[in-house]
Parts: C-alpha cells; structure tokens; sequence
C-alpha cells in the first residue's frame, strides 16, 4: 500500500501539509470515504500527522511504523495483497475491480491451501464440534476454489460419514464463477492436495461430491430452512456483512448453526482492510461488537467468540 502511495506521488505531495480538498483535486480522486480511511490508517500508525489547522503531512519516509505483515502470511498471500495495493489508485478514482480480477488463480490456489486458512478452518470447527458429530445439509458461503469445502469434506471422511445412510451433503457457493469452474471443475484433484487420500479413492466418492454452484452470500440462492448449518471462513468482509447474517439466518432451518472465521477489528492490520476495499461491494473489517448486533438483528442467539483471528458461531433457536 505505501509503496504504491509513494508511486502515486504522496510522499512529495505532502511534504507541506494538505487539506484533503487539496489532496482531492491533485490526484483527481472522488472518494471521500476511502481517502479517510487511507489517512487514518496513516494515522493511526504515525506515518501520517494531522496539524493544528487540520491539514495533513506524511512523515518521511512514507513506511509503516508500527504494522509487519504477520509471518504466517506466505508469499503467495503478500504478492495478492500487492496486486490489490496497485488497484488503490483507481479505486480513488471511483473504479472497482472483481473479486479475481486481479488475481494470478495459481497464487489463489496456494494461499487458499496454506497453513493459515488449514489452522483457522479446524479451529472454526473445534469451536463448533457438533458439525462433525451430527451431519447435515451444511452451506460452504464464499467458497473460493473449494480448497476449504474438500478439506471439510475429508472430515467428514475422516469420521466416516460419507455413506449413503448418512442425511449428508455439503454446498459451496462463491460469486466468482472463475472459482466455481475450477472448484466443479477439478475437486478430486483439490481435496487429493491435502494428502489424505489419493485421488483414485476420492474418485470412488464422486456421487458424494459436493454441489458447486455460482451465488453471493448475500442472496444465497436456496430455499429458506434449507440447511443445518452455514459456515463462512473470511468471507464476510468482502460483503455487506449485515445483509449477509440475515441471508444466513433465513436459510438455516431452527436449530441449525451459523459459524466461521474472520479477521476483525482490532486485530487487523489497518493496511489489510484498505486493501480488501479496492472490491466492489467490499466493506472490509469491523469489530466483533459490530457483528454481534448484526447477528442480534437477523434473529440469532447464543452468540460466542473467539480469538486471534476471530472465529464466530451463533444459532437460530
Ligand atoms: C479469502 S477467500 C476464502 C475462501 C474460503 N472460504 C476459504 O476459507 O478457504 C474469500 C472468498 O469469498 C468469495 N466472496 C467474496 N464476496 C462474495 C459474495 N458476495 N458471495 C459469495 N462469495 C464471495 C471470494 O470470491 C473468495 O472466494
């Protein structure tokens, strides 16, 4: 994000102090809202100060001061996150970029399989142990590739439920037909990528697949009640959070389970958010206390928390 900022030209521009007018009419930018949230990270990690008279100056060098990348963060995920940070000018400007526009599908597909998203998912699941213990019509919202959904489908191998006497099926959907093509596409080859079983026994299972179809989260394209339970591992951010609860809530049937990750609020790196909201319809991270009245709001209760990144769950009684 700074590196682009310096590219942009900030470092010079603000080596008298500026208004955001000022700031506004240079570079031709027309999103208040954005720019704000830019400063304030600038702030908030002392690269920025604000003077007396309201005006803005960057301290030199333009580098964070107080915010490392967090080392579980492998290249694949920083290189992403640096063809995010080139698409912060334009977004300035008013012009968004898809989900996978302007992302290299084989970086994706590393990231999705590293150890972050492999620890975060079992932990989302620890917290939620009876998704194992009792299966169920089970919704993988914001699925990417399927990385995830064929790691979640292996548990359930694992616990030996993929019979057809089990009332079992797992669903993923994701806005982004490019993933849904290759999660339909190429599953025995994903879930054989985790090393439990080969790829000619997973061919054995394949009326047991999952069903891959193109959906937001936040108009989830089934039936109402149709689910026992509704994950979503780091999804929410990229959407209108509150509208997406409620579409959670209407399609789990009473007693089902709503849970998942997200990286929330304080414990996000400023910089981290900023480059999530170069997305359309992106409203990036929020506090948890955001997302327990978003949860109060569409209905659910028992609502429980926990940390580093966080991992949530709440029921429709
Ligand atoms: C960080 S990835 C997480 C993928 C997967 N849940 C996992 O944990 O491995 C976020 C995913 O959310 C999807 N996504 C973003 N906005 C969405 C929306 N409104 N509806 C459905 N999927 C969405 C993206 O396309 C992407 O695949």
């Amino acid at each position: 994000m700074l590196r682009v900022l310096e590219k942009e030209g900030w470092k010079d521009f603000f080596v008298v102090p500026r208004s955001i007018d000022e700031v506004m009419d240079h570079f031709s930018y027309t999103d208040n809202e954005f720019i704000m949230d830019i400063i304030n990270a600038l702030l908030s990690d002392k690269t920025m100060t604000k003077l007396k008279d309201g005006k803005y100056q960057v301290l030199k060098p333009l580098q964070a001061n107080g915010v490392n990348f967090p080392d579980i963060f492998t290249k694949s995920i920083t290189d992403i996150m640096s063809e995010y940070a080139d698409a912060v000018p334009n977004r300035l400007r008013g012009e968004y970029i898809d989900f996978s526009g302007a992302i290299n599908l084989f970086n994706w597909d590393d990231v999705l399989i590293n150890y972050a998203y492999e620890a975060i998912r079992r932990a989302a699941f620890a917290f939620t142990p009876e998704v194992l213990n009792k299966p169920g019509y089970f919704l993988d919202g914001g699925c990417g590739t399927g990385v995830g959904t064929s790691a979640i489908w292996l548990y359930y191998y694992k616990k030996g439920h993929i019979h057809p006497q089990t009332k079992f099926k797992i669903y993923g959907i994701d806005n982004d037909k490019n993933f849904i093509e290759i999660a339909k596409n190429e599953f025995d080859r994903i879930a054989a990528s985790h090393n439990v079983i080969q790829k000619d026994e997973i061919l054995q299972y394949k009326e047991y697949f999952p069903e891959f179809k193109v959906g937001t989260v936040s108009d989830i394209p089934f039936e109402e009640e149709f689910f026992d339970y509704v994950y979503m591992s780091q999804v929410l951010h990229w959407t209108d959070a509150s509208k997406t609860i409620k579409e959670a809530y209407r399609v789990l049937r009473p007693g089902g389970v709503y849970f998942g990750t997200n990286t929330m609020v304080p414990h996000t790196n400023p910089y981290l958010s900023l480059h999530l909201q170069v997305i359309e319809g992106a409203q990036g991270s929020f506090t948890k206390e955001k997302m327990t009245d978003w949860l109060k709001d569409a209905g659910f209760s028992k609502i429980k928390f926990t940390t580093p990144v966080t991992i949530f769950r709440a029921e429709k009684v």
